[in-house]
């Protein structure tokens, strides 16, 4: 793994991802996309059919298996550092994580019109702002470094990023994800 990105949904993970990944030569893993194809339905669906604690599950399952199997960049969901396990896997990985932060009102506008974030759906920006507030703890935990991406276009975003991981792969390198 080269790169893990983090943070709340509309944060700008897998725009991001996906230049990053040209730059870099690299393929990318969307952690949503993966469980969609593992489960064979959408994320909408999953939450509707099983609950969250479901996708949990098999969203912790998976950022197992890429962790051990893919040489790439990852994208996170936006809940995936809610659980403590798998932010203490991120903060021992030797792969740098990224969190991509944006405001209340950027992450407002660039989200209320997609119905396919069930835990989004149908909140007000306060609402959200609330959601937001509460994951901020379980993102510093496991940030090596964080970008605010308001005022940036993603090709400014990446640009961070690469400057951050070309520092960070010439610095010592903390232990091994798997
Ligand atoms: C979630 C974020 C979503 C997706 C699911 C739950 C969350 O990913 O995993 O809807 O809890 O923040 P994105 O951050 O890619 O939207």
């Amino acid at each position: 793994m080269e790169v893990i990105l983090i943070g709340f949904m509309g944060s700008g993970k897998t725009t991001v991802s996906k230049i990053l990944a040209e730059k870099l030569n690299k393929t990318v893993v969307d952690m949503d996309q993966a469980i969609v194809e593992s489960e064979k339905r959408s994320i909408s669906e999953i939450f509707e059919d099983e609950g969250e604690e479901y996708f949990r599950k098999i969203e912790h399952e998976i950022l197992l298996r890429v962790l051990r199997t893919h040489d790439g960049i990852l994208a996170t969901g936006g809940g995936t550092p809610l659980r403590i396990d798998n932010q203490q896997i991120l903060k021992k990985c030797d792969v740098p994580v990224i969190l991509l932060e944006a405001s209340s009102e950027t992450t407002y506008s660039r989200i209320k019109a997609d119905s396919g974030r069930p835990l989004a759906n149908g909140l007000s920006a306060k609402q959200l702002e609330s959601v937001k507030r509460q994951r901020v703890q379980s993102y510093n935990s496991c940030a090596d470094y964080k970008i605010i991406t308001d005022d940036l276009t993603p090709e400014m975003v990446v640009s961070k990023v690469l400057a951050f991981v070309s520092s960070w792969n010439s610095k010592v390198k903390k232990h091994k994800c798997s």
